[in-house]
């Protein structure tokens, strides 16, 4: 693992937070805090998805720790991609033997997989994802949970996702984490059919 830096180094912007930003620790700005990327890891145990997404995989660190979790679940697949081939190719080395297929794609264009049970959205700049919400609504499976990452207060992307939401059927928790995680779900009460 590259070595880690404090996040209150790497993201000064993120003490408008108000949180202890020495606790969380980055490889760098795009990498993502790598306690944010353990806590994406247990919630893949937790809700035991089959078919995941992740939008923006960087250098791999969340994508390892997702193809860690699905291996010891025994169960489940993981689709990430990015638009930079080298930061792939660091991915690709990470991830070596896991249940993650890496491709080179541009979150904006990617044919989305069918009945996806997680996805984790974090590519490019936070603004620039809200994009894909409306693709990615009609891609999840019934119990299925989008992950966005800097949903802080630092970042539009919250302010955003606010605006979308109402009257979707979504519902979203903002977890007080350096640069933000909001957590979308629409369980129980989505119409579409749950696959299993
Ligand atoms: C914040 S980093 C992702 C961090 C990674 N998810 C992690 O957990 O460490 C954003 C990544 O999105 C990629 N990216 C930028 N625009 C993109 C796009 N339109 N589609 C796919 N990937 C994109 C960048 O190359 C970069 O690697």
């Amino acid at each position: 693992m590259p070595p880690l830096r404090p996040e209150s180094e790497i993201r000064p912007e993120s003490a408008s937070q108000g949180l202890p930003l020495r606790r969380w620790h980055a490889e760098d700005e795009q990498a993502t805090e790598w306690e944010v990327s353990q806590l994406i890891g247990y919630l893949i145990v937790g809700l035991q998805p089959d078919v995941c997404i992740e939008l923006g995989c960087y250098h791999g660190q969340t994508t390892e720790q997702i193809g860690r979790a699905i291996h010891e679940n025994r169960h489940g697949h993981l689709h990430a991609i990015d638009s930079d081939a080298a930061a792939l190719a660091v991915a690709r080395d990470r991830c070596a033997g896991l249940a993650v297929s890496l491709q080179l794609a541009d979150a904006d264009t990617w044919l989305l997989p069918q009945c996806v049970d997680f996805a984790f959205v974090d590519h490019g700049e936070p603004a620039d994802r809200i994009g894909v919400l409306p693709r990615l609504l009609e891609v999840m499976s019934s119990r299925g949970v989008i992950v966005w990452h800097d949903t802080g207060d630092q970042f539009p992307l919250r302010r955003q996702l606010e605006t979308f939401l109402p009257g979707t059927g979504w519902n979203i928790v903002y977890l007080p984490t350096s640069r933000g995680l909001g957590i979308m779900s629409s369980w129980p009460f989505t119409a579409r059919p749950l696959i299993v």
